[in-house]
This record gives C-alpha cells, sequence and structure tokens, in this order.
C-alpha cells in the first residue's frame, strides 16, 4: 500500500504574486528617453517615490547628469493622482554644473568633450515633459560663503524628496546637508545614490553619524541607491558641526566603520556590506594612511570571495576598481624612504598581477 500524500488539487485561481519591493507594481513606462547612469532599478524607484508623493514639499534632483535621474522623478510626478488636481510644489528642480567630465566624455560618447556644457542636450530631452522640470547649472561648492545658500537655493521652501547624485566629495556632501537639509521635511525621503559606492565612504560616514536624523528606508536592489526617512533634527547646531575628515584619527575611521556595518549592514545585502568594507578602506586611503588601507581591504577579500554568484561580476568589478585604485595611490603617496608595509606590497602585487 502507497503511503505517498495525495497532490494538492491544483488551484483555478490566479493569485496575483506580492511584489517583492513596493515599487515592483508601477514601474517607469516604457524606455526613458535620457541616457542614464542607473539601473532600471533605480529609475523605477524614482518614478515610485515621485508617484507618490503629497505635494507638501519640492522634488529635488542633484547632480542629474543627461537627465535619467530627472526624467523619472518628472514622469512620477506626472503619474502622481494628485497631479492632475494641481501641484502647488512646483517642478523637479534639478542641478548639475553641465560640465562634461573625462569620464563623462568616454561614457557618453556622444560628440561632445570634457569642458564642454551639455544643458542644451538634456533640455531637449526633457522637453516632451513641458514645464515638469527646471534645469539649475552650476557647481555646488565645498565650502559655502554667506548667502551662498539662497543662491543656490531661492525657493528655501519645504523639501519632499531630495535625490543625491552629486556628492562626489566629503565638502559637497556637507554643503548639500547645509544648504537643503534645513528644508527637508520630517518623513522626506533622501536617497543616496553613492552610498554602495567602493569609493564614497562619506556618505555612509555621515549616516552612520546623523541616525537621529535619518532612518534608513529601501536598499536599491543591483544598485548603488540607498534611502532614508528623514525624521528632523537638523538643528544650525547639527549642521554647524557635521564630521569632518581631518577629525578622523586612524582609529576613529575604525570605529566608525565598525557602527556604519554594524548599523547598515544587515539591511545591505552581500553586495552592500563588502562595499561598506571597501570603503573603509578608502576612508584610511583618504585620510593618508596607506598600510591601514591596505590592511583594510585585504580584510574586505575574504566576504568577496564568499559571495554569491549572481553578485560576483559586480563585486568583483568593484574589487578590481577598487584595488588598482588603492594600489595606484599607495604606489604613488609612499614617501621617499618609508619602506612599504608587507600589506602594501602584498595589494600592489595583486594589482599588477
Ligand atoms: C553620476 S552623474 C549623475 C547621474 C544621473 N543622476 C543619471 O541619472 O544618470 C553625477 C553628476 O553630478 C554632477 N556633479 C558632480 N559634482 C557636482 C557639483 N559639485 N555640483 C554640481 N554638479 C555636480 C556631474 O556633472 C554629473 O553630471
Amino acid at each position: 500500500m502507497s503511503t505517498a500524500a495525495p497532490a494538492p488539487a491544483r488551484s483555478r485561481l490566479r493569485i496575483p504574486e506580492a511584489p517583492r519591493v513596493p515599487w515592483e507594481a508601477t514601474p517607469f513606462p516604457g524606455t526613458p528617453v535620457c541616457p542614464t547612469l542607473l539601473t532600471r532599478f533605480e529609475i523605477d524607484y524614482l518614478h515610485h517615490l515621485a508617484r507618490n508623493c503629497t505635494a507638501r514639499g519640492r522634488i529635488i534632483d542633484l547632480g542629474c547628469f543627461f537627465g535619467g535621474s530627472t526624467e523619472a522623478l518628472a514622469v512620477g510626478l506626472r503619474d502622481n493622482a494628485r497631479f492632475p488636481m494641481g501641484w502647488p510644489a512646483g517642478p523637479v528642480l534639478a542641478y548639475d554644473s553641465f560640465v562634461l567630465c573625462s569620464w563623462g566624455e568616454r561614457a557618453m560618447n556622444c560628440g561632445l568633450r570634457a569642458g564642454e556644457c551639455f544643458m542644451d542636450r538634456v533640455r531637449a530631452s526633457l522637453a516632451p515633459l513641458g514645464g515638469l522640470t527646471d534645469l539649475r547649472k552650476g557647481w555646488i561648492p565645498g565650502a559655502l560663503a554667506s548667502g551662498d545658500a539662497e543662491r543656490i537655493y531661492p525657493e528655501q521652501e519645504p523639501i519632499e524628496l531630495l535625490m543625491i547624485d552629486c556628492a562626489k566629495d566629503w565638502p559637497v556632501m556637507s554643503t548639500i546637508l547645509r544648504v537643503f537639509g534645513p528644508h527637508l521635511e520630517p518623513g522626506a525621503v533622501v536617497v543616496q545614490q553613492d552610498f554602495k559606492h567602493f569609493s564614497t565612504p562619506w556618505i555612509p560616514v555621515f549616516h552612520a553619524m546623523l541616525t537621529d536624523c535619518f532612518s534608513l528606508l529601501h536598499s536599491v536592489p543591483a544598485s548603488a541607491s540607498v534611502s532614508f526617512r528623514y525624521e528632523g533634527g537638523l538643528t544650525p547646531e547639527r549642521l554647524a558641526d557635521l564630521p569632518r575628515t581631518e577629525d578622523f584619527a586612524a582609529d576613529d575611521i575604525d570605529a566608525v566603520w565598525d557602527a556604519a556595518e554594524g548599523i547598515f549592514g544587515p539591511s545591505l545585502g552581500e553586495f552592500g556590506l563588502v562595499t561598506l568594507r571597501l570603503q573603509r578602506a578608502h576612508h584610511f586611503a583618504y585620510a593618508g594612511h596607506w598600510p591601514r588601507a591596505a590592511e583594510a581591504l585585504n580584510r574586505a577579500e575574504p566576504g568577496v570571495a564568499a559571495l554569491a554568484a549572481e553578485t560576483a561580476s559586480k563585486i568583483a568589478w568593484e574589487r578590481e576598481n577598487a584595488l588598482r585604485n588603492l594600489a595606484g595611490r599607495t604606489r604613488a603617496e609612499a614617501a621617499p624612504g618609508r619602506p612599504l608595509s608587507a600589506a602594501e606590497q602584498a595589494l600592489i602585487a595583486r594589482a599588477g598581477a
């Protein structure tokens, strides 16, 4: 006599699968017109965020490049159910220097040379979206002079959604928080596009030191983006006392990254955790602690090796870049007469292999 349980009757109901992420159900419609450096996941995510804004504050895109992030936000705004009733919060404000850099020249291969202005191209690409975007040309500076905050953001109005993709160095990150931070509405969403990028350690450091002001909202899969909910508390005192690169002695760097890994690691997945470890190494390098940078990178290696197959190629790319970047800088910065540590020698040898 067979003891096998009878097969369950097959249901005729078509039960939809729950979306794995809230924005999967309403993706960006079609294909974006603007060239972008973002992944499809990030485009869908930005579209979802703007689609769910409530008009209680501005939508701002810092570092729009050729307009991909701006387009995702503007289409999300157009698709927002509240939009047809009128949108008092105005268009998406998109900031950029609009000056093509050398990697941009290579990446875009669009007939423009490094140093040339690409604002007209972005304006033309976004034209079908009518008045939903407002482009702002200029550099966000690393240091603020009197009146700069009002010049950069003349509206001085509440902000509901802030996409940051131009915090490419430590002082600019501080400026962004000083100019736009005071206008964030409690509950506003801040997207940090470079949070999971190996070479931007200031971003996790700021967030590790501002956990009372920002709580992690989403880690966008297959991308470097992580978003935060603004809880309030960016007081003038707090903004005057933001962490500076020169505040960190070598042991402080380890301490802040131990904290960052503890706070964010569990939400970021393996790829995110590895990028935090690579950023720790870069933080040491930017601070001039070359042997510690090499040690931190070497310590990150076993985690890289153990990663799951689907993230391995992306990680390998990050690791290769991090390795080459750090080895090159280590070589260049080695002071005459200072013998290289064993860790530094091993790093340089592996990068050369
Ligand atoms: C990685 S790209 C942004 C990609 C874009 N969000 C997209 O969807 O493709 C970074 C952009 O930030 C701009 N940028 C970098 N630093 C800046 C600064 N300090 N002020 C203004 N723009 C800046 C660059 O010109 C570049 O276009």
